[in-house]
């Protein structure tokens, strides 16, 4: 009597145990979806303004890129991706390893959707160009053919997809570094790389593959200069608001 006890009650109390606790998890995330509160939202942001700036467009002297405006589901998701190490972790990422204890900080799945929610509504600012050198003819060719094309993903003309974030308000910085990363395996992949257990970022696999198409530095500045190119003129990507495309009339490019 005694011992058939022993033998069943451990397992069937983690069992048990287990159960009361995945419910509990279902619950909070089904609650923590409709509990925006924007004036958290604002408390939160405190935090990011530090390095994005007041209002979320970046500060370049501290590698911190533009987030206004980014949608919902791709700032959840790289919130998610810098928490559970899957982007920010690998000793040669610079700038992701001062993000990466932003994102754990918010340890509450509710702080997460909040911020997420609040920065997806704050209005984007066409970015002011600063790289130089890139060829925007030789790029749209890249742009049209590597990995299937950018926009297979990334989305056309006013299109938002859930493929891949929008490019139009990008800075040119910014996405050199992250062509970079995504090149030379700093983003994209699990670090390190012998430890099986570490999270694979699937994301950002697949811009790993299509910079197998994207040979150097040089055309990464080409088909970037392309993408600035097409932003200023507010034919990428998301359509811009009313007052994003009066103010790309008159774009700064430094670009040939
Ligand atoms: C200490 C400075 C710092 C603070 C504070 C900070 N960030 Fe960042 N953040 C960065 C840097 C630097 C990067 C660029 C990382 C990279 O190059 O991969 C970044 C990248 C990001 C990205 C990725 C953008 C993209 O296009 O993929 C998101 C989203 C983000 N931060 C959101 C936030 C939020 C939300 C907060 C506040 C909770 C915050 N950050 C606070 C420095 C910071
Ligand atoms: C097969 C789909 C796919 C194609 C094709 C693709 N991308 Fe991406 N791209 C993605 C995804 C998905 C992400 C987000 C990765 C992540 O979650 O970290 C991304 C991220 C990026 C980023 C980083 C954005 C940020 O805010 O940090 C840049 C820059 C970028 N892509 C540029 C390009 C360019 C340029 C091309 C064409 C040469 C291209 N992509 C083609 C899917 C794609």
């Amino acid at each position: 009597m005694k011992t058939v006890l022993l033998e069943i009650s451990p397992a069937a109390m983690l069992k048990a145990a287990l159960s009361f606790l995945s419910l509990a998890l279902v619950a909070n995330l089904a609650t923590a979806e409709k509990d925006y509160d924007h004036q958290l939202g604002v408390q939160l942001f405190q935090l990011c303004s530090a390095c994005h700036g007041p209002e979320g467009h970046g500060k370049r002297e501290l590698l911190a890129p533009s987030i206004a405006g980014l949608p919902e589901w791709y700032l959840q998701n790289q919130l998610r991706n810098f928490k559970d190490g899957k982007r920010g972790a690998h000793p040669l990422d610079i700038s992701g390893l001062r993000m990466r204890p932003m994102a754990r900080s918010l340890w509450k799945e509710n702080d997460l959707y909040v911020i997420a929610r609040y920065v997806a509504e704050l209005p984007p600012k066409p970015p002011v160009d600063v790289l130089t050198g890139g060829d925007p003819v030789r790029g749209e060719k890249l742009y049209k053919t590597a990995g299937g094309g950018c926009a297979t993903c990334h989305g056309e003309i006013s299109e938002q997809t859930k493929k891949g974030p929008p490019q139009d308000y990008l800075q040119d910085w910014y996405m050199l570094e992250q062509l970079k990363k995504f090149k030379y395996g700093v983003r994209g992949g699990a670090y390190p790389k012998d430890n099986k257990g570490s999270p694979r970022d699937v994301d950002g696999q697949q811009m790993k593959a299509v910079m197998l198409q994207i040979p150097n530095e040089q055309a990464m500045k080409d088909v970037i200069a392309y993408i600035r190119q097409e932003a200023n003129k507010g034919t990428l990507g998301k359509k811009p608001t009313q007052e994003a495309a009066t103010k790309t009339t008159t774009p700064t490019k430094t670009n040939e």
